[in-house]
């Protein structure tokens, strides 16, 4: 079979769309910057017009600078920024505010009021409200999530409660940036992947649909929520006029998961680390979904059709025969395997080195960072603790500050650099600490992604604090690569051969630092986050 699967990565700060061949080997790649606005402390948007445009023209110019018609690509692959939501007029086809984006912390008293309210209150069970909420969805109450921003708009917003209220409410959508991609591709789909509905806290994953019981208590009404689909369920076609022909979308990922996915991590005990804007360390434990005890999320990894591509048409006996799962539903959440992860959310990773870049001006572009920080061999005992948005896993503190400590007369900007990258490994060291509190299965080795797995510095770092091998494959675009996968799979244009071929490794990173040298990094880092913690 020949054909070209077109994976849309809509991320944080860029739209972009690559082309991969029939081996999984990306062959065009276009991207385009998309604005982030912080109206307000603590306010992070959007303009859902703009993640729109900026992902549609990707589409189209990777076609044309690939040579390519639109009748050649079998399918299209999405994957997403996740959490962050879009609630548009499914008449108008426009948003009615800019997107909320997962950075965004304005639900913040939100959720703190909900806890406070439901502890007053007492409820049936006598658990707390954030214990409800990590029991049915394996999340924390969180502002990160999308559930307080959607409450946020509701309540906020003058007119939208009025008009989902009324006779018009039918015509109000809300879902995060797979659902406003799928509805505007389509012209008309209101759907979400799994993955993406396991992280917007009214999610109900061991259920496996949207909880009542979370809407009531985020008074979100449930008929504006997308309809859930599994991760390679049929989203629709293109609309027609989109594209020189209606193209399926056949496979939805939010970001990290995708990268999952991509990474090969498809046993139970394998992990990656993604080092985007932030870094999201997800580990595979297997079909049973087990909540954190030492402060991580457990989230929806994916969910698969079990069956052959052609199992619609096979009859009942051919199914048994084959020893795959019967489908109730081609579409339906509810006869599908789901695999779930442990995840650890650390918010301050690439965007560390941005604020190096544009706020301090002490590098000019991104790729600097390494150079600057080989100028010294040691960071001292400078500590960069990132905490511009708080601190995420495994401390969930949204109310520390960042700083930067132990400066001496003669600290330098490589110093402050070399400490930056630190922080990135620190932040990961102690996500996976608790990680391997958690998991039955010890790591003992972590896949890593995105842009600042390209460092050298900071990768060897990290497997000297993780003391595991790090390893960095040869294409670390490895998050559209995850939705491609899935999408060609789904299409039957890859096959396992393709999954296990597309991984080849570029680099293994040894550990190699002495125990002791070790440690005292450790301290040091440790030491500044008590600080922080204390100070508060
Ligand atoms: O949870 C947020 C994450 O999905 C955003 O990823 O790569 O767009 O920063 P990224």
């Amino acid at each position: 079979m020949a054909g070209y699967i077109l994976a849309l990565d809509q991320g944080t700060t860029s739209s972009r769309a690559i082309l991969y061949d029939d081996h999984a080997r990306p062959i065009k790649i276009v991207q385009k910057p998309t604005t982030l606005k912080t109206p307000k402390s603590g306010y992070v948007e959007q303009d859902a017009n703009q993640i729109w445009q900026t992902q549609i023209s990707c589409a189209h110019d990777v076609i044309n600078q690939a040579g390519l018609l639109a009748t050649d690509v079998m399918s299209i692959a999405i994957t997403n920024q996740r959490e962050s939501i879009v609630m548009w007029d499914k008449q108008t086809g426009e948003p009615l505010a800019p997107a909320i984006i997962w950075q965004d912390r304005r639900g913040a008293d939100y959720c703190k009021q909900l806890a406070a309210e439901a502890n007053e209150r007492g409820n049936r069970k006598g658990s707390s409200m954030s214990e409800k909420v990590r029991n049915i969805t394996g999340l924390r109450l969180d502002p990160y999530f999308s559930a307080s921003k959607i409450a946020w708009l509701l309540e906020h917003n003058p007119g939208i409660k009025e008009r989902v209220n009324s006779s018009q409410g039918s015509q109000i959508a809300v879902g995060t940036i797979d659902s406003w991609l799928i509805y505007k591709l389509t012209g008309g789909e209101h759907f979400i992947d799994i993955t993406n509905a396991s992280r917007t806290l009214l999610y109900d994953i061991h259920k496996l649909a949207w909880s009542d019981e979370l809407c009531a208590c985020f008074d979100i009404p449930m008929t504006i929520l997308p309809k859930v689909l599994p991760s390679d369920g049929d989203f629709g076609k293109t609309k027609k006029g989109l594209f020189a022909k209606q193209i399926p979308i056949q496979a939805v990922l939010g970001d990290q998961q995708a990268a999952l996915f991509g990474q090969g991590c498809l046993e139970a005990g394998m992990a990656k680390n993604t080092y985007g804007t932030g870094c999201f360390m997800l580990m595979n434990i297997g079909t049973t979904p087990k909540l954190s005890e030492h402060q991580l999320l457990t989230t929806i990894a994916w969910q698969r059709a079990t069956l052959p591509n052609h199992a619609d048409n096979l009859s009942l006996g051919q199914m048994m025969e084959s020893g795959k799962r019967l489908l109730q539903a081609p579409n339906s959440t509810a006869s599908r395997e789901v695999t779930y992860a442990l995840e650890g959310s650390v918010f301050m990773a690439g965007a560390i080195v941005q604020w190096l870049r544009d706020n301090l001006g002490i590098i000019k572009q991104s790729c600097d960072i390494e150079r600057l920080a080989q100028q010294v061999g040691s960071s001292e005992e400078v500590v960069l603790l990132p905490a511009f948005t708080g601190l995420g896993a495994p401390y969930w503190r949204s109310d520390i500050n960042a700083s930067i400590s132990g400066m001496t007369r003669g600290t330098t900007k490589a110093h402050i650099a070399r400490a930056a990258l630190e922080s990135i490994a620190y932040q990961t060291y102690d996500v996976l600490i608790a990680m391997q509190q958690d998991s039955p299965h010890p790591l003992t080795e972590l896949r890593v992604d995105g842009g600042a797995a390209n460092n050298d510095l900071l990768m060897q770092f990290q497997a000297d604090l993780l003391g595991v091998p790090v390893l960095r494959p040869k294409d670390t675009e490895i998050t559209a690569k995850g939705t491609a996968l899935l999408a060609g799979l789904k299409s039957g244009l890859y096959d396992d051969t393709t999954m296990a071929d597309s991984w080849q490794l570029d680099r293994r990173f040894e550990p190699s630092m002495s125990e002791d040298n070790r440690q005292q990094h450790l301290d040091k880092w440790h030491q500044a986050v008590k600080r922080a913690l204390i100070e508060v």
